[in-house]
């Protein structure tokens, strides 16, 4: 399984930047100023970096852009590649300055010689983003290939390293995220998913497996209703991650995991159905956070709660007209068997508070195609009954880069799923598909409790490259959610 490559933190010797090998990269600001690194390289390549911030290319480039000169002469590197960055450069800048050259080194090893830059750390953050790829399944050359090691080259490696480190733990939660979204359903079966998540208690994270026989007694029918028609059995996976006060109430994090969505009887049509591969993304975004936080030893209390399921149709699967009771009390009737996330969601959420009596609950779900119409590619709906949480989580999605927008919630909204025989039904006709989607889950929220609720449908898995990601599974979330954290749920 693919993790963060090899990251080193080492003393900058200039005289020994002549025999660095693999890609030497040296950081020049967009007016041409270099730092002490990049001028002994363009003294070492005989003026190679001067030529190059004289050229109609470098006028040209911006802030974050990688500048690459093949075999430069005087030097071993086979390639000198040239970070534009500002020195005064701000964090997000300096990340994507650092996944800019990932992307540029394909995979080769890297050296940066950032010197004294005060973005460093950030810098290795964008490194480590960027050096992912996704090829447990691919044979022969392709399956060979492994990420080289990234050196940054600094006056201070150790406070760096300090530095680096809980933004790296960060990286590594995402890469598990992409990690499951990007693995098939015929791979990442709900067993396979929970079998993964085990692997979390190797960081301390309390992990505990909740077998369907566990969630009849709980009266989870609405969940079970979701997975009856499939062979892969339904389970809830609770992590439970105590670095805060003994007893403090914990935040919880609830995520939607459906392994494959095929729509049930209401079947999907076939065109792009391979996409759903990625439905169990709310969970994989939850899994990643927590291995986050254990990697930094967060001192907060989060628990994690995922509802792994397999919707597909079968002779036992549910009929659109079934009613089924959730495990609130609250009678549900299954108009549409394709809407499906909320009737997971529902009773993990409510079994959620049940359980921890949490200070706040966050859930995440690949939960509606009209969030992709309203919102596109670039922000995840964001849905709320509590404007202080709300707040603290723009705050940090948006320093993370990471595009959020909140949308509207209301009274008119939830009446739209009125049912004629049962206490709702589970979709709201087509008008403001992905707020009746919020409505129906804000019924399993009880009064009082701090709630968020995240439709990922168009973040969690894109079709072309991103700045810190390749296609595929982008990982959105895991940084927000662990800064979120940091920020508003950690002691001092
Ligand atoms: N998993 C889908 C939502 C989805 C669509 C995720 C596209 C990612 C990309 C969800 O379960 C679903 O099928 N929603 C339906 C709801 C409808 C039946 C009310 C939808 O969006 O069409
Ligand atoms: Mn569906
Ligand atoms: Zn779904």
């Amino acid at each position: 399984m693919s993790t963060l490559p090899t990251i080193r933190f080492s003393e900058l010797d200039l005289n020994a930047l002549s025999g660095v090998e693999g890609r030497l990269a040296v950081l020049v600001s967009p007016q041409g100023e270099m730092d002490a690194v990049a001028r002994r390289a363009n003294r070492l390549s005989r003026g190679a970096l001067t030529r190059l911030v004289g050229s109609a290319r470098f006028a040209k480039a911006k802030g974050g852009e990688v500048l690459s000169l093949a075999f430069p002469a005087g030097l071993a590197a086979e390639a000198l590649d040239v970070v534009v960055l500002e020195k005064k450069a701000s964090a997000l800048d300096a990340r994507r300055a650092g996944a800019a050259l990932a992307k540029a080194a394909e995979g080769a090893a890297i050296t940066l010689a950032a010197g004294s830059h005060r973005r460093a750390a950030e810098l290795a953050l964008g490194l480590a983003l960027r050096s992912y790829d996704f090829l447990p399944h691919k044979t022969g050359e392709a399956a060979e290939k492994t990420l080289g090691a990234i050196t940054l080259l600094l006056r201070d490696p150790a406070a760096v390293e300090v530095e680096a480190a809980p933004l790296l733990a960060a990286a590594e939660g995402a890469h598990l995220t992409r990690d499951l979204i990007n693995e098939p359903a015929n791979v990442l079966t709900t067993t396979a998913f929970a079998d993964r998540l085990l692997e979390l208690s190797a960081l301390g994270v309390e992990v505990e497996v909740l077998e369907e026989a566990d969630l009849e007694k709980l009266g989870m029918r609405m969940l079970l209703s979701v997975g009856q028609g499939s062979a892969t059995p339904t389970k809830v996976v609770v992590m439970q991650w105590k670095g805060g006060e003994t007893g403090a109430a914990p935040l919880a994090l609830v995520g939607k995991g459906v392994v494959f969505d095929t729509g049930g009887i209401s079947l999907k049509p076939g065109a792009g159905m391979e996409d759903m591969t990625m439905d169990m993304g709310g969970a994989g975004t939850v899994a990643g956070t927590m291995k986050a936080l254990a990697l930094r030893k967060a001192p907060a209390n989060v628990v994690g709660l995922v509802g792994l399921v397999e919707n597909m149709p079968s002779g036992e699967a549910t009929r659109p007209g079934d009613v089924v009771t959730s495990m609130k009390g609250d009678t549900v009737e299954i108009i549409n068997t394709d809407a499906e996330g909320r009737l997971v969601l529902g009773d993990v959420l409510w079994y959620a508070q049940e359980r921890f009596a949490p200070a706040g609950v966050i859930d995440l779900a690949t939960l509606t195609g009209a969030i992709i119409i309203g919102l596109g590619h670039e922000n995840a709906g964001v849905f709320s009954n509590d404007d202080t949480l709300c707040g603290n989580f723009l705050k940090a999605a948006a320093a993370e880069g990471e595009g959020a927008w909140r949308m509207p919630m209301g009274p008119a909204y939830d009446r739209q799923l009125k049912s004629r025989i049962a206490d709702m039904k589970n979709v709201g006709g087509r008008p403001a598909g992905s707020i009746t989607a919020a409505q129906f889950l804000q019924r399993f929220v009880k009064e009082g409790t701090p709630w968020i609720h995240l439709d990922i449908a168009g973040v969690a898995h894109v079709k072309e490259d991103t700045a810190y990601a390749p296609a595929g599974a982008t990982g959105w979330g895991v940084l927000a959610l662990n800064r979120l954290v940091r920020d508003a749920f950690e002691a001092g």
